[in-house]
């Protein structure tokens, strides 16, 4: 997958290139990203990129016609999907992760100052937000949306497993998970992760999964479609039932 951002800050991504899962994702050449510095395109003398607004106004916006340049550039071999981050956009989340991860090449235009020349929507697909936050540029939401969808790439994260296990990747948020020593400053390990039943810890996982979703986010659990078993935890997570109480009724 081809990933181009378009920004004044490039520096801003040589972090995150170089670092962890994205790296080795480039390394074995899975993913590519590239960062296209918008000054390049520029085509005064002062490689000037933004400018006053019409009709008054604070502040200064993107040009159009570097940002156009680049675009043309890059969208002569194939036509990317394109994005542009704006906090009034599309809120990214996993489902929007998933569609973006079946795309072959995305560009990802981020704004800057007060905004970007109107006509720029002119090439865009989607605008998206990472949150109901305003940050100073787009370079943060972009990396935030590139290491989303560079992880659910296949190849990119090792047992492909702990992608099905993810947080949101059911509609339900994780379980919590414990490594060793079985006690740590008096706080112990649950008896039943050490007790080899199989079928138990996968049952006190969904347990924890659907008591934390439920404590933190009910919001999700009224979008997740839960199995019959899934739904019989959850109305005992809601009496108030115990795991205890609940595998000894359950005989399990
Ligand atoms: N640009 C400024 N704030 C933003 C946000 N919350 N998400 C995406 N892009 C932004």
């Amino acid at each position: 997958m081809r990933f181009h951002v378009l920004t004044i800050f490039p520096e801003f991504f040589e972090g995150f290139k170089n670092t962890g899962i994205v790296s080795r994702a480039i390394e074995k050449g899975l993913v590519d990203i590239n960062t296209v510095n918008i000054r390049d395109y520029a085509t005064d003398r002062h490689r000037t990129v933004d400018d006053v607004v019409y009709g008054g106004g604070p502040g200064m916006l993107l040009k159009p016609e570097p940002i156009f340049r680049a675009y043309d550039d890059i969208a002569r071999d194939k036509k990317p999907y394109v994005l542009i981050t704006e906090p009034w956009g599309r809120r990214f989340d996993q489902k929007f992760a998933t569609e973006l991860a079946q795309k072959d090449e995305l560009l990802i235009i981020c704004g800057r100052y007060e905004g970007v020349d109107e006509r720029v929507k002119s090439i865009v697909d989607e605008e998206v937000s990472i949150g109901d936050f305003i940050l100073s540029g787009g370079e943060p939401a972009a990396l935030v949306i590139m290491d989303a969808v560079i992880r659910l790439i296949p190849g990119v994260v090792g047992d492909s497993d702990s992608l099905r296990v993810d947080s949101f990747s059911d509609g339900l948020l994780g379980y919590p998970n414990y490594t060793r020593p079985a006690v740590f400053r008096g706080m112990e390990v649950p008896q039943v992760l050490r007790s080899g039943n199989h079928r138990l810890i996968n049952l006190w996982r969904k347990w924890k999964q659907i008591e934390n979703t439920l404590k933190k986010r009910p919001d999700l659990l009224e979008k997740a479609r839960l199995s019959p078993e899934e739904e019989k935890i959850l109305q005992a997570i809601k009496k108030g039932e115990s795991f205890e109480d609940f595998t000894g009724n359950n005989r399990v």
